[in-house]
């Protein structure tokens, strides 16, 4: 039986997915479904990828760990593939955050309840659009590796995100409520690199300035003990 091995961020995905019906979107390597199904955490998957050489080597990962009646491959954009209701949740990992945001903004109704998303940049991008849509954080990680990998689980829920309560929403928005919360290393070493960053090149009226004062806000914030 072969178990594929994940990354650290891919390992963080993993553990943030539990329903009947998963779809990975931009599947490439199909590795997460293979885990998603052998340690059962989920019952059935939906590999979809765009391209051609990935959608192949989807479909070879499914059939070498013999899981072609758990797991799907699907050629396709985006959520296009999926019918509206099919999925409980669905992952998006790997790509960039304009990529991801178009991809959330395209799907509709065929959008689950639960997603999880891995940008290879900030998650800036994707908290607004949760906030806008309707989706709470519900989780997050922050992975050290070739960068630093946000990971997001994010909750269709009605009201405010009471994750954003007591922070400074700028400074939530740009490095994570619940990350914020936390205060972990990988964080806080992120947040210092920026100020370093940011020192050389801002000045009074450049967005520059706005973002310091953004990474001094969060800074303060996590060693403010605010939980
Ligand atoms: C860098 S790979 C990441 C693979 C895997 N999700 C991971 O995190 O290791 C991104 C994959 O997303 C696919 N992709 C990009 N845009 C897509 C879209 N709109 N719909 C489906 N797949 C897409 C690409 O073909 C590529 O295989």
């Amino acid at each position: 039986m072969t178990m594929p091995t994940l990354d650290a961020r891919l390992e963080a995905v993993l553990g943030l997915i539990c329903t009947d019906v998963h779809a990975d979107i931009g599947s490439d390597h199909a590795r997460l479904p293979v885990r998603l199904v052998r340690e059962g955490r989920v019952r059935r998957c939906i590999a979809v990828e765009l391209n051609p050489g990935p959608l192949e080597q989807a479909r070879r990962s499914v059939a070498r760990s013999r899981l072609e009646a758990q797991i799907e491959v699907r050629e396709g954009d985006g959520f296009g593939p999926i019918l509206p209701g099919e999925v409980g949740s669905a992952s998006l990992c790997g790509m960039g955050a304009h990529t991801i945001r178009r991809i959330l903004e395209r799907a509709g109704e065929r959008l689950p309840s639960v997603l999880i998303v891995q940008p290879n940049d900030s998650a800036l991008l994707l908290r607004l659009w949760a906030w806008a849509a309707g989706y709470h954080v519900c989780a997050e990680h922050l992975i050290v590796g070739y960068w630093p990998y946000p990971v997001l689980r994010l909750d269709r829920a009605s009201g405010p995100d009471p994750a954003y309560e007591g922070l400074s929403l700028d400074a939530a928005l740009k490095y994570g409520p619940l990350l914020l919360r936390a205060g972990g290393e990988a964080l806080v070493q992120q947040i210092r690199d920026d100020i370093v960053r940011l020192q050389k090149v801002a000045a009074p009226g450049r967005e520059s300035w706005q973002e310091l004062e953004t990474a001094k806000t969060a800074l303060a914030a996590t060693s403010s003990g605010i939980k």
